[in-house]
């Protein structure tokens, strides 16, 4: 069929010319006009959302020496709430959310990881819930490559039929494609389960990831056997 004839070609031309951005991240191709225009329009709307200036009143809730994680609650003044906004934007459109929107706006808590470069470079929102549905261990990953990809295209996770006892829900967590694998979004979860319910210690068991994607699924399945 000329229309996968048509995908593959594409594929390998962008296989050839591939460049990652070393500021913003992007993988397009620098010799093809249409692609370098893409990334003209996004490099300059991502740097500016993650950017961060620093506030007077900063709600830091954990240090680290490559930086560290600050708290945003709904009722916070007016460019801290809007700062929250826009990174978990970022977050939304990279997991392909369409709804901004959060189910319970006014008890979300946004933990963003500032880095010492006054980047925001990671961003988790939790929110607390009642009760979740665990994500069943996928029985025989890698037999069947094309079952494999559905799964991942649609997010089709197994998921049990008996809720379970939950406190806390991740709704979202993200971080930035240049700074993965540096147990960011670790810590970050860490700080989440010291700090979401006043004197006491979350266990892994009393949080749920909400719809995990691929990589949330394997961050999730390490970060929980651990
Ligand atoms: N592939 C395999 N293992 C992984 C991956 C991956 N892509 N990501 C994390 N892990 C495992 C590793 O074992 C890792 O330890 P290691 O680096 O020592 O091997 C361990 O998890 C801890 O990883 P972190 O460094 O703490 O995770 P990171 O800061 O890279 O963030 C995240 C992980 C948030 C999933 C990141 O990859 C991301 O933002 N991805 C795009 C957005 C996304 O899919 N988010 C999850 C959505 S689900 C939801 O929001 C509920
Ligand atoms: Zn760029």
């Amino acid at each position: 069929k000329l229309d996968s004839d048509q995908l593959i070609i594409d594929a390998g031309q962008k296989q050839f010319g591939a460049t990652t951005c070393s500021s913003c991240g992007m993988v397009y191709s620098a010799d093809n006009p249409e692609d370098n225009f893409q990334h003209t329009q996004f490099h300059q709307r991502f740097l500016d959302s993650i950017k961060y200036v620093g506030w007077k009143k900063e709600r830091v809730v954990a240090e680290f020496w490559d930086g560290k994680i600050i708290l945003v609650l709904p009722d916070d003044p007016k460019y801290a709430v809007k700062k929250a906004e826009e990174v978990r934007r970022i977050a939304d459109n990279e997991l392909g959310f369409q709804q901004v929107t959060l189910s319970r706006p006014t008890q979300a808590k946004t933990f963003l990881f500032i880095n010492t470069d006054r980047l925001v470079v990671g961003c988790l929102v939790a929110e607390p819930i009642r009760q979740a549905y665990r994500v069943l261990e996928q029985p025989d990953q890698n037999k069947d490559m094309r079952k494999d990809d559905f799964m991942d295209r649609h997010r089709a996770w197994c998921c049990s039929t008996v809720p379970e006892q939950a406190l806390c829900g991740i709704s979202r967590i993200w971080v930035f494609s240049l700074a993965r694998r540096q147990a960011i979004a670790t810590r970050m979860l860490d700080t989440v389960r010291s700090i979401f319910m006043f004197g006491s210690y979350l266990t892994k068991e009393e949080i749920a990831f909400s719809d995990p994607t691929p990589d949330g699924k394997l961050f999730a399945t390490k970060y929980c056997n651990t």
